[in-house]
């Protein structure tokens, strides 16, 4: 068992923990980050699957990202954009397939007047609220209160302008059935995009791609700390004492003054903290849980969409596949495809083998591009709820009433330990930015309170 001494253990080796790790050295304090896994990156992956590179999780980013756009400058990585020329498609509930531009779906003139009505209204909302204080919203407990799905009802009995608006933050970003959470943790998740309109602009909120893939980030923070990671150390226990923590994990134990835990929420009642968390913590880390999606990477032969002048970006409330685009890498010859089947639905797809999950798939993208979608030559779909060390996608989020209870607390520290990751990011919530920044602030408190 390896026994070593650092100013602070970061307990993760995603962005957020490796942002904060690179801040705390740069101050002139030791660190050491444990991570679980045997590789870095958390929720952002990129891998080689039968010859295509994919990103398997976080890829794109966004203008109004600047935490994120800043670290890429810092550490040399390009972007491209996502392949965006000709036109959209969108399927109704009659399964009526229609070409269109633009962010409005094209949808009977009554539904669009709406559809920009409720996007209008939300954006107002949206923008009296601070992302980084939802719960001081002067209507924070009644907006916390009403499931999104029930705010929507109340607005409009349009249900085609209500099922579009629900899927931007339903399925799209939450990842969770829109009964599941309130209209609060809706507004928080266009408030953290800058507004609603932004979330509903694919070209604004899927903008850009790193070249060699959004791990790259944490590849390059990992390699400026050098022998300072340690891969395949598990966390499972945390001591107090006088003089600070004992971080112990399965391989080390680091005694240290501070630790910062870099990870999601759902995975702190992995560890054993001795002396336990406080009572409001453990009730907090309750409240809040991971959504579900399936993100699923069709690679063909070549960009066969683009010769029928689509863009690749689909999207349909009606469809297994509620969203769907073009995924092609940077100077890449082939055509690749990335689509998201989340929620209730991809609980449905988990209950059915993997051949019949994929023909289904497959089908809802042939549905979108025509039958040449059905024949890929790779075909991969992404498991983080099966991830010991993730357990969900995208992200985590407060069940109904807990935003307004408990979101005060999501970043007070509890003695010498801190929290960093992306699911309590007020601007940047659930993206890298957000981990970025939040890692960024718990490293800013420590260098201010350590005196460094
Ligand atoms: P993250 O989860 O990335 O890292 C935490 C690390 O802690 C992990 O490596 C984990 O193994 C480790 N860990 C956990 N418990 C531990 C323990 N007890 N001991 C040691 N280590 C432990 N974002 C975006 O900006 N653009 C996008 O397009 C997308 N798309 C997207 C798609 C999919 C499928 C996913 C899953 C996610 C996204 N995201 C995204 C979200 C983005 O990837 C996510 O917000 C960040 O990776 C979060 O970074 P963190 O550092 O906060 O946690």
């Amino acid at each position: 068992m390896t026994e070593i001494t650092r100013d602070v253990v970061v307990v993760g080796a995603g962005p957020a923990g490796l942002t904060a790790a690179n801040r705390l050295k740069e101050a002139g304090l030791s660190v050491a980050v444990l991570e679980a896994r045997d590789r870095v990156g958390g929720r952002t992956w990129t891998d080689d699957i039968e010859g295509a590179t994919l990103e398997i999780g976080g890829q794109w980013v966004s203008p109004d990202q600047e935490a994120l756009l800043e670290t890429l400058e810092e550490l040399g990585l390009e972007t491209f954009e996502r392949y965006r020329e000709g036109d959209s498609v969108y399927i109704s509930k009659a399964g009526e397939h229609t070409r269109f531009t633009g962010d409005i779906f094209p949808v009977a003139p009554e539904t669009a007047a709406e559809l920009e009505r409720l996007i209008e209204k939300i954006d107002v909302m949206v923008a009296e609220l601070d992302p980084d204080r939802p719960w001081e919203h002067p209507r924070a407990a009644e907006l916390d209160r009403i499931s999104f799905e029930a705010w929507l009802a109340a607005e409009t009995s349009d249900q085609e302008a209500r099922d579009n608006i629900a899927l931007f933050i339903g399925p799209a970003m939450l990842t969770k059935p829109v009964h599941a959470f309130s209209m609060l943790q809706a507004m928080l998740m266009a408030a953290s995009a800058g507004s609603f309109s932004n979330l509903v602009d694919a070209d604004f909120i899927l903008d850009k791609r790193i070249v060699g893939g959004m791990q790259e980030v944490s590849k390059r923070l990992a390699a400026r700390l050098g022998g300072d990671v340690f891969l395949a150390q598990p966390v499972r226990r945390i001591e107090q004492d006088a003089d600070g923590v004992v971080v112990h994990a399965d391989g080390m134990h680091v005694r240290a003054k501070r630790v910062i835990l870099a990870h999601a929420p759902v995975l702190y009642s992995r560890i054993t903290f001795d002396p336990p968390l406080p009572r409001r913590q453990h009730q907090l880390h309750q409240h809040l849980s991971m959504g579900l999606v399936i993100k699923v990477h069709a690679v063909y032969d070549r960009p066969f969409w683009r010769e029928a002048g689509l863009s690749g970006t689909v999207f349909s409330p009606y469809q297994l596949v509620h969203e769907a685009y073009d995924n092609t890498n940077h100077e890449d010859a082939r055509g690749t495809l990335v689509g998201f089947v989340s929620d209730v639905h991809a609980d449905g797809e988990f209950e059915l083998s993997p051949e019949e999950r994929r023909e289904r798939i497959l089908d809802s993208l042939a549905a979108y591009y025509g039958p040449e979608a059905r024949n890929p030559v790779v075909y991969y779909e992404s498991d983080w709820g099966a991830e010991e060390w993730t357990r969900g996608a995208y992200a985590a989020s407060f069940d109904l009433g807990g935003l307004h209870r408990y979101g005060a607390d999501l970043r007070t520290p509890v003695g010498p330990i801190s929290f960093a990751c992306s699911d309590i990011a007020g601007a940047g919530f659930q993206h890298v930015d957000g981990a970025i920044r939040m890692g960024r602030l718990a490293a800013q408190n420590l260098i201010t309170d350590l005196g460094a």
